[in-house]
């Protein structure tokens, strides 16, 4: 099934040799433009291929360039909280796989749990910590793509993150490193999660990323992980946060995201 569906997808896209991919997270689709020669298929068409159900995430399947770099964008991802198995998550990672991807750029919004890191910044994920307690490995293992307990001491390789800070710096891009949280949503949390997670050792948190980087490191596709900070946590300002405001904060960042990770592209 992931085997003819990637040839498929292959077909379809006129795909060549793809290396990298990236995942576009709410507010964020503006990097699509940038693609050139692009051909595009809708999730719909693919057979087997879940549906993205959020306001914000538009469900196509792109390849395109970026200078001489062939690369498949994912416009619109899969939620854990839209109902979808975590599993499927780990089928498109692997249908990704089979197209030959080997790094994965992947990106989200999230929420602030700390006064210094403000809206409309820029994290660059150093770690994370699994608080939705879903795994997109759970059920039989196919050790062709990796093994039953895999480790995530280096989920996001310093050699991606550096190559990331030196292209933010050279941009005057500030980029903080720090731990993302996930939880599976669909709600904002309560200011007492916001000050637990803090606690836990956690930076932002979001309802989206660790099953697709779960995925990715088990079958060794290299991870780079950039969240756009849309609003402060809960309890952290008066004003609670929202969809809308979750999107409007991302429009508002996705010009610099773009920039940033165009440039990165190009020098991977
Ligand atoms: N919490 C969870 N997910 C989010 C948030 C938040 O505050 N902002 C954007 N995605």
């Amino acid at each position: 099934m992931i085997k003819s569906t990637a040839q498929y997808i292959k077909q379809k896209l006129n795909i060549d040799s793809p290396k990298i991919a990236i995942i576009l997270g709410s507010g964020l689709g503006g990097f699509a433009d940038v693609l050139e020669n692009i051909t595009t298929i809708s999730y719909k068409d693919i057979e087997g291929f879940p549906q993205s159900s959020v306001s914000g995430h538009k469900g196509e399947l792109i390849r395109g360039f970026v200078g001489d770099k062939e690369v498949l964008c994912l416009n619109g991802r899969f939620h854990l909280y839209e109902g979808h198995n975590p599993k499927v998550i780990a089928d498109v990672v692997h249908i990704l796989k089979e197209l030959g991807v080997e790094k994965m750029i992947i990106t989200n919004a999230a929420g602030s749990l700390k006064t210094e890191l403000k809206p409309s910044s820029i994290m660059l994920i150093k770690d994370h910590i699994n608080f939705s307690c879903k795994n997109p490995l759970i059920g039989s293992n196919d050790d062709m793509y990796g093994p039953r307990f895999p480790a995530l001491n280096n989920a996001y390789p310093q050699y991606l993150r550096d190559k990331c800070k030196e292209i933010a710096k050279k941009q005057g891009v500030g980029l903080e490193e720090g731990v993302y949280m996930m939880v599976l949503g669909p709600n904002f949390e309560t200011p007492a999660e916001i000050k637990a997670f803090s606690l836990l050792g956690a930076d932002a948190v979001g309802m989206s990323t660790v099953p697709e980087v779960i995925a990715a490191v088990h079958c060794s596709i290299d991870v780079l992980g950039l969240s756009v900070i849309t609003n402060y946590g809960a309890g952290l300002v008066d004003n609670p946060p929202s969809h809308q405001e979750t999107i409007t904060e991302a429009n508002k960042a996705s010009q610099k995201l773009v920039e940033l990770v165009k440039e990165y592209i190009k020098e991977l």
